[in-house]
């Protein structure tokens, strides 16, 4: 949530910033903002509510400078407004930041120190720039003292990029919680939150530690502790292909990453197989799961809903009990573990900062914990024990689905090499089976115009929507109405085909769209009850089916693939049906209102 960027270097500042700016906008984007400054300590500040093109357009072309600092915001505190953008800087103008997390402390700040100082902004990120000024005012503080102390009296998370009117030779940055990488170039450096906003100048990055402070000049990356304690760390290489950044020749992200499964599919196959062409997996993953009595999955959104398809996989191929928790209520509402936990962390970011909060405690605790994730490196992958890539490739829209059955396939491949290891399957067959998994889904992108009419038929003018379905279909339902709601802005639920008639049947009305996943045989018929008990109540009902569980005015039949495997295949057309009703309806498909992809406040 909100990205920032930083540059100090040779060359223009504005233009790097904002294109930094432009590849961290899923971060947030209803407001942002940059502050660049030259060698001749001449500042200036552009800031502008909404996307980056309305700020790109407010900057002076004019202004010659070759440092700086941007952001782009997701709003905690204060309305979404020029006044809220950041950089916010301090009454004496001069310090600048820009800030991604959330001060819960702020009040109590503000109460202790900043009573004299007239604020401008509602945000809390306002309290930070206040409090340098003041330290290194009353105390007499340079910079880096100056920024120490305020942060030290902060709680919460922030990551911070700032700079010191005074000294524009100089960006300073820290972190706590929230993510930030320095990244190192030839006379230049940068600070970014993540490394798709500067894959374009370097692919070599340190990562900030929490708790520590940068101190980044064109020369050099300077990493202290609060103690003062120089810290030596290693650069990495991102391995980040900056054409898997762009559309190509497609309108949105989404359509690009929906098509994009059946690839994925085929090549998680390949990066998960052995030279003997059996899938294998880290032994000491297995090992670690095999000796624990209990499987606890903690994810958020859509990847907690491929949590639960998870959960059916572990349990059919490995025999361990396996239970899906929401991280957010989890971390506060833990339930009684059992002897030997194994957590597993789902995460397409590897932010989330409610999956974060949870490993944090588990790792208090000393459980074993995996992060599956499609970021290398990411938080959450670096503070588990262990990590399992989704290769996956960037996914950059906001309504997450590549992700999503990329989640699936590493749990089905885990599970069978578990499930084999532990001598429950005697011919794994997942290899085969994702192949065919991959031609069901291209067959079903391939699809798209009917896909779009039906769009168009049942989505256009409703209010509200239905997903129903049992067992895996349900995990599924939940998913497309997830996918239906954050894109249309359709109210739509995710329900449990048995359960409608004890109490929500009674929102059905003439013409409310219900649509029914059957994929699996031996609820198939239950499920098109259900159905039938809606349509009698004037639904619009659609049925999407799995070949061989079809009927003859079924809308969508997927082709047939292993039912363990269904929710790969059926979530296809729902991830369509949402892409063509969010674009029929004229809403930014891949920046919904409201959302961000990274959620890094809790
Ligand atoms: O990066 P994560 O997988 O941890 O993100 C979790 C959710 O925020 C995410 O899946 C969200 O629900 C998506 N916008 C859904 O499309």
């Amino acid at each position: 949530m909100c990205g920032i960027v930083g540059y100090i270097g040779s060359r223009d500042a504005k233009e790097i910033l904002l294109h930094g700016l432009e590849k961290l906008e899923y971060r947030g984007y209803d407001s942002a903002g940059i502050f660049v400054i030259n060698e001749e300590n001449n500042g200036h500040l552009f800031k502008e509510k909404g996307r980056i093109a309305a700020l790109r357009s407010k900057v002076d072309n004019a202004v010659e400078a070759n440092a700086g600092i941007g952001h782009t915001r997701w709003a905690t505190h204060g309305e979404p407004s020029v006044r809220n953008a950041h950089p916010h800087q301090s009454a004496d103008g001069r310090f600048t930041i820009v800030h991604n997390g959330v001060i819960e402390n702020y009040q109590e700040v503000k109460d202790a120190y900043l009573e004299h100082v007239d604020l401008v902004s509602e945000t809390d990120t306002e309290i930070i720039v206040q409090l340098i000024a003041w330290f290194a005012e009353t105390e007499d503080l340079d910079t880096v003292s100056a920024f120490k102390k305020a942060i030290v009296a902060l709680e919460g998370s922030y990551a911070i990029a700032l700079v010191d009117n005074t000294d524009p030779e100089v960006v300073y940055a820290a972190k706590n919680k929230s993510p930030l990488l320095l990244g190192k170039g030839d006379g230049f450096n940068v600070i970014c939150s993540d490394a798709m906003a500067m894959i374009k100048e370097t692919n070599q990055f340190v990562e900030l530690m929490d708790k520590e402070i940068a101190v980044v000049t064109r020369e050099e990356l300077i990493i202290e502790n609060f103690s003062g304690e120089r810290i030596e760390r290693q650069s990495y290489t991102a391995e980040l292909d900056s054409n898997d950044l762009e559309k190509g020749t497609y309108p949105y992200y989404m359509l690009k990453e929906i098509d994009e499964q059946p690839a994925v599919m085929r090549r998680l196959v390949l990066k998960y197989q052995d030279e003997d062409d059996n899938l294998t997996i880290d032994p000491e993953i297995v090992s670690a799961m095999t000796k624990s009595d209990r499987i606890y999955i903690i994810a958020a959104g859509t990847s907690y809903h491929a949590g639960l398809v998870g959960k059916e996989l572990i349990e059919e191929m490995t025999n361990i009990p396996t239970e899906v928790h929401i991280s957010s209520e989890f971390g506060y509402h833990t339930p009684l573990l059992s002897e030997n936990p194994f957590f597993i962390f789902i995460s397409q970011s590897g932010e989330t900062a409610d999956s974060r909060q949870v490993l944090v405690k588990m790792n208090e605790m000393n459980y074993p914990s995996l992060t599956i994730t499609n970021v290398a490196g990411s938080t959450l992958s670096r503070e588990s024990t262990y990590t399992l890539l989704l290769h996956a490739g960037p996914e950059i829209a906001v309504a997450s689905t590549k992700a999503y059955t990329a989640q699936i396939a590493v749990l089905a491949i885990l599970s069978e090499v578990v499930g084999s290891e532990k001598g429950l399957i005697k011919e794994p067959n997942m290899i085969q089976d994702l192949g065919i998994v991959a031609n069901a889904m291209q067959s079903l992108v391939d699809e798209k115009d009917t896909i779009e009419s039906l769009a168009s038929d049942y989505l256009s003018i409703t209010r509200n929507a239905f997903y129903i379905g049992r067992g895996m279909d349900y995990h599924v339902a939940l998913e497309a109405a997830l996918k239906l709601k954050e894109i249309s802005y359709i109210q739509t639920e995710g329900f449990a085909a048995g359960e409608l008639k004890h109490g929500t049947i009674a929102l059905i009305e003439k013409g409310t769209p219900v649509i029914a996943l059957v994929t699996e045989k031996s609820v198939a018929g239950h499920t098109r009850g259900n159905l039938q008990e809606t349509k009698a109540r004037g639904a619009h009902t659609m049925v999407i089916s799995m070949d061989g569980l079809d009927r003859p005015d079924d809308h969508i039949v997927i082709p047939k693939v292993n039912p363990i495997l269904s929710p790969l295949v059926s979530v296809i057309p729902t991830q369509l049906l949402s892409y063509y009703c969010s674009l029929h309806r004229g809403n930014d498909v891949d920046k919904p209102r409201n959302l961000a992809k990274s959620v890094t406040v809790e």
